[in-house]
């Protein structure tokens, strides 16, 4: 009997704890793990929203010692991975915990891969090139969209060639997520409409991805319908806790979808473009995403046109070009819903940055499981269209 090796799927994810007030639970968890100092890892805006004195009160609370490190810009620099593992040796740390967006989760992965391995962090681009485990590593999100809380990824900013590097590999994994909608209560609209639709492009993107398969395809519709179901909403009441929570839901179930069936164009496009502009990741994804979804369409109809219906497109006696055309206006319109308009022009991307991104993009691993082949000039292309 033989069997079809690549149809087999894993799916790996962290112990989660869902709900308002799961963050309080860190002091515990972190005694559960032996903790005897802990690096906590955050960034400047997150500790003016008050979240680091909240973890570190509950450290305290639980008699656990720890030193903090705030230096993390948006899209985590290599420098300051390295900074944060030599705080971490130099103060006897054995367990990390993040507070924060993407930055200082994917930053916090990067110290642990640092701190266990004794090596330059730029030497582990790629898919599984861990060798050992890293430390006990505990994340806290305060924004719905990254999933850097369940995601076996970590992506960090090689600020000397002005690209991100994607490092993939299950032990990056968290061993515990503590997700609490509470926390993006401090995210401006703007924040929360960017990272709202990088989560559905996780779901779209791991939905179509190569790599799908039954365990991830119904997280990602779930995430789908949720984001779909609650992003506008959240936008126009920011305070309402029960649509931070239903958006933040979308977001972990996204990200256990893409953590496992991994990404596509969009992402490898966009990453891309944050290493050269520096610009927020879900906003360079926005810009991207209905260029990706035209040039993928063919390849996978009948999976767009689940995405379309889950989107609230009505497909009933609709032909595929007609899905196609309809699938886009939604996801243009949702994207303006939520106050994201501008394209790449508007941020100084002009024609003759594209033959260097798309170069970069190729490179990406998230390029390899979009479900139709890229070469560097189709990548050219859709820069072009999104410009
Ligand atoms: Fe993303």
């Amino acid at each position: 009997m033989s069997h079809e090796l690549s149809n087999l799927r894993k799916f790996v994810a962290p112990e989660i704890l869902f709900g308002a007030g799961a963050r309080k639970t860190v002091g515990n968890y972190a005694r559960t793990f032996g903790a005897r100092k802990v690096l906590l890892v955050s960034d400047p805006g997150v500790q003016k929203a008050g979240w680091v004195a909240d973890v570190e009160q509950t450290l305290r609370e639980a008699l656990i010692d720890y030193v903090v490190f705030t230096d993390v810009s948006p899209n985590p620099r290599s420098e300051e991975v390295m900074r944060g593992a030599a705080l971490y040796a130099s103060e006897g740390c054995n367990l990390i915990v993040a507070v924060g967006g993407g930055s200082p989760m994917d930053c916090a992965k990067g110290i642990g891969i640092v701190s266990s391995h004794g090596r330059h962090i730029l030497e582990f681009e790629g898919v599984d090139t861990l060798t050992v485990p890293i430390p006990p590593l505990i994340l806290i999100p305060t924004t719905s969209g990254t999933s850097a809380d369940v995601s076996q990824f970590a992506i960090i900013n090689d600020e000397f060639e002005r690209v991100k590097i994607s490092i993939v590999s299950k032990s990056v994994v968290p061993d515990v997520s503590l997700i609490d909608p509470e926390t993006t209560m401090t995210m401006d609209p703007f924040l929360t409409a960017c990272t709202g639709v990088d989560a559905l492009v996780h779901a779209i993107e791991a939905f179509v991805s190569t790599g799908s398969g039954p365990m991830t395809d119904m997280h990602a519709l779930d995430a789908i319908r949720l984001i779909n179901g609650n992003l506008a909403d959240l936008i126009r009441h920011p305070d309402d806790l029960r649509l931070r929570e239903q958006v933040m839901l979308g977001s972990m179930k996204a990200g256990l979808a893409f953590s496992n069936a991994i990404l596509g164009a969009v992402h490898a496009m966009s990453h891309s473009l944050g290493g050269y502009l520096d610009l927020p990741h879900g906003l360079c994804n926005a810009m991207l995403l209905e260029h990706v979804i035209d040039f993928n369409y063919r390849e996978t109809p009948d999976k767009f046109k689940v995405i379309a219906d889950t989107l609230g497109v009505d497909v009933r006696g609709m032909n595929s070009s007609e899905i196609r055309k309809r699938l886009m206006q939604r996801v243009i319109g949702l994207k303006q819903e939520v106050g994201l308009k501008e394209s790449l022009g508007v941020f100084g991307v002009n024609l003759s940055d594209i033959p260097s991104l798309s170069k970069n993009a190729i490179k990406d691993p998230c390029i390899l499981t979009n479900p139709r082949k890229s070469s560097r000039r189709d990548v050219e292309v859709i820069y072009e269209e999104a410009l």
